[in-house]
């Protein structure tokens, strides 16, 4: 049986993969999006449902990655459009989400996912990919415990399953992106690994390098990890809190009986976790929102609100809102716009007011951080460097994380998207 040392790291936002050839050369899978190639894989999916011809029932469509995106762009009709999985792998009551007709698992919903990457990935690779080494974070989104977690790593499984994977092997995502990192190493080093995605931040502490590799990989080698379950859509989450929630009516009231309430929090709660966002599109929850609509005071909002979760624009609200975090990393002030019928939403956001209010979220990722350190027993001047990856790590305000810690000159970045991907093929290929 030929076996192929390929890395697939599923990640929150988005997915890569990476094979190791024979003569040692690493190929990243290439997704065509919009006239051009990615190899960040959107991990999310897009149904639509046509009418069947005279008569026949309904057929439903489902795309995944870029191709669901592009056709979520192009689509008028109301499709449904479901993103950041990966969080629910660790909510046991979560199952799954009616997509039309049909009632769909998280496991399935990440294996058609999984399936279309093997797929478009073995034609581009010319072999059927069927093994693979596969990346989790330290702590699984929504983890509470150690059991939590190891539901969320066998729901994981059953996903690559379903997916026509025969076997696949879990390896830490920042311990896979040490191995990339170690390849453009020619001493041995302790590095801090730093890993910011959409749904986690993980941590390891590893010693790397041209020796370790030679004599062998050993337990001691890797002195620990540590993970949270904040990244990037938790700074999400505090954008829309503040720049769209109020406008959707989270600050408004409405009448119950004699009395004025405040909006109940689940309306926003939700519209400001994609994933939760993303599975909002139920009869119930448009009619209890339509009657909360009825006795509210100002209806108009409320009806913004339906009507985003109706016409699923999560998606539209997600690009706006990584439009603007992605300048900010960049630029010191930013515009932020999102406009939904006669729904326009705009507004100039400076830096450090986003520092501001993610300032909650860094307090738990430095904590995190300082308790590896701790609970290693090591100083952030025996570590050698800091290499930072995940397209979180671009937020100036992680990076100074870092920075205050062990010093500007210790930081290195780099393949923020696919330094995981490789770091597995690369783990794959050592292992065979
Ligand atoms: N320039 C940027 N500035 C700030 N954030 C960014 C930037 N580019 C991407 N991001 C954020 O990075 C996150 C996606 O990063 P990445 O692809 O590494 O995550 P992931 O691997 O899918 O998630 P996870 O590892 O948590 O499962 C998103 O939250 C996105 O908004
Ligand atoms: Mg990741």
């Amino acid at each position: 049986m030929a076996t192929h040392s390929v890395g697939i790291d599923f990640g929150t936002t988005n997915t890569s993969i990476a094979i190791v050839h024979s003569d040692g050369s690493i190929e990243l899978g290439q997704f065509p999006f919009l006239g051009r190639l990615t190899d960040a894989y959107r991990s999310l999916l897009y149904f639509e449902q046509v009418a069947g011809a005279a008569g026949a029932p309904p057929v439903t469509y489902c795309w995944t990655g870029p191709a669901g995106i592009e056709h979520y762009l192009s689509a008028d009709s109301q499709g449904r459009l479901i993103q950041s999985l990966k969080s629910f792998l660790a909510v046991r009551n979560m199952e799954g989400t009616q997509v039309f007709e049909k009632k769909r698992t998280i496991e399935e919903l990440i294996g058609r996912i999984l399936a279309d990457v093997r797929a478009e990935a073995s034609r581009q690779f010319g072999i059927d990919i069927r093994h693979a080494t596969v990346g989790r974070p330290v702590r699984f989104v929504g983890a509470d415990n150690l059991d939590d977690d190891h539901y969320a790593e066998d729901r994981l499984a059953d996903a690559f399953n379903l997916a026509g994977f025969d076997t696949i092997a879990f390896e830490l995502e920042p311990v896979a992106a040490a191995h990339e990192y170690e390849s453009r190493l020619d001493h041995d080093e302790l590095i801090l690994i730093g890993d910011f995605g959409g749904g986690t931040s993980d941590f390891s502490l590893v010693r790397v390098g041209p020796t370790v590799r030679e004599n062998g990989r050993t337990d001691e080698d890797l002195l620990g990890n540590a993970g949270v379950g904040i990244a990037g859509d938790a700074f999400d989450a505090q954008i829309v809190r503040r720049l769209v929630s109020p406008a959707l009516g989270s600050r408004s009231q409405f009448q119950s009986m004699d009395k004025l309430l405040p909006m109940p929090a689940w309306p926003y709660s939700n519209l400001e976790r994609w994933h939760h966002l993303s599975l909002m599109k139920t009869g119930e929850v448009i009619e209890q929102l339509e009657r909360i609509k009825a006795q509210a005071l100002e209806p108009k909002m409320i009806g913004y609100l339906i009507h985003l979760i109706r016409y699923d624009l999560g998606y539209q609200l997600h690009r706006s809102v990584q439009k603007l975090k992605t300048e900010l990393s960049t630029w010191t002030t930013s515009e932020f716009e999102f406009r939904d019928g006669d729904l326009w939403l705009r507004s100039t956001v400076d830096r450090a007011w986003f520092e501001g209010w993610i300032e909650h979220e860094l307090q738990q990722i430095e904590m995190c951080v300082d308790g590896l350190l701790a609970s290693t027993g090591v100083q952030p001047k025996q570590v050698d460097a800091v290499f930072l990856t995940g397209g979180s790590s671009f937020v100036p305000a992680v990076r100074r994380i870092f920075q205050s810690r062990f010093g500007a000159a210790k930081i290195r970045a780099g393949h923020e998207f696919t330094s995981v991907a490789m770091g597995l093929a690369r783990q794959a290929a050592e292992r065979s």
